[in-house]
């Protein structure tokens, strides 16, 4: 019997789908793995004296990797919303930043495990939760950037179904709340010390 172009397209795209969900589950467990690793290398190692202003500076290099690529991102995000930029402009700053936030999340993870953090530090804990919740933000905002990639490039925001308005606000919300928590608190800590 011939395929229907109509059943085969759905095909590919269910296809696509479940690709999709699976690259975020190893996403989500990634995530999980890599922060645990560096919480337990950072609270059972002591590392010598000297290497502290070396990974305290790569953190706050990390820092302004990752949390200026999240502001870039959101930023054209908020200029779409107000009707400044098109759906396309999000779209290319989106493709430029998504790398290099993942690489400031993964130089925090790897120069945070030298800072000795102190878990027992309720405000410490509180940071780690902001951590979490930045890292598993970003993999969870690959499912809302595939929906936003079948729009057309300049769809206005206000013309979006309202769940989906909803979901880029919240999204953008979770991202900026949790990595200024976590900046906030290291800073706290830092300057405590
Ligand atoms: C989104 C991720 C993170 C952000 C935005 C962040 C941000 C910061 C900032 C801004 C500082 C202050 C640096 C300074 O004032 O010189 C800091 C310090 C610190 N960070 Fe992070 N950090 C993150 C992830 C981590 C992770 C994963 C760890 C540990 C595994 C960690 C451990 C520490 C420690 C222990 C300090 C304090 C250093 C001290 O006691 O002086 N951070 N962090």
């Amino acid at each position: 019997m011939p395929i229907r172009p109509t059943s085969h397209l759905q095909r590919l795209r269910a296809e696509r789908l479940r690709a999709a969900r699976h690259q975020r589950a190893l996403g989500y467990w990634g995530v999980l793995l890599a922060l645990a690793v560096s919480l337990w290398v950072g609270t059972s190692i002591v590392p010598p004296e000297w290497l502290r202003t070396p990974a305290l500076f790569g953190h706050l290099a990390a820092v302004i990797v990752g949390l200026g690529s999240a502001v870039l991102l959101e930023m054209s995000g908020l200029l779409w919303t107000l009707g400044r930029a098109a759906l396309d402009d999000v779209r290319r700053v989106e493709r430029t930043v998504t790398g290099l936030a993942w690489l400031g999340i993964t130089g925090l993870f790897a120069t945070g495990a030298f800072l000795q953090p102190d878990l027992g530090e309720p405000l410490t804990a509180l940071k780690m939760g902001a951590v979490l919740l930045a890292a598993m933000n970003g993999v969870a905002m690959t499912r809302l950037t595939d929906e936003l990639a079948r729009l057309p490039a300049g769809v206005r925001f206000g013309a979006l179904p309202f769940p989906l308005r909803l979901w880029c606000l919240w999204s953008a919300l979770v991202s900026q709340a949790a990595w200024w928590t976590a900046v906030l608190i290291g800073m706290l800590n830092t300057a405590s010390r």
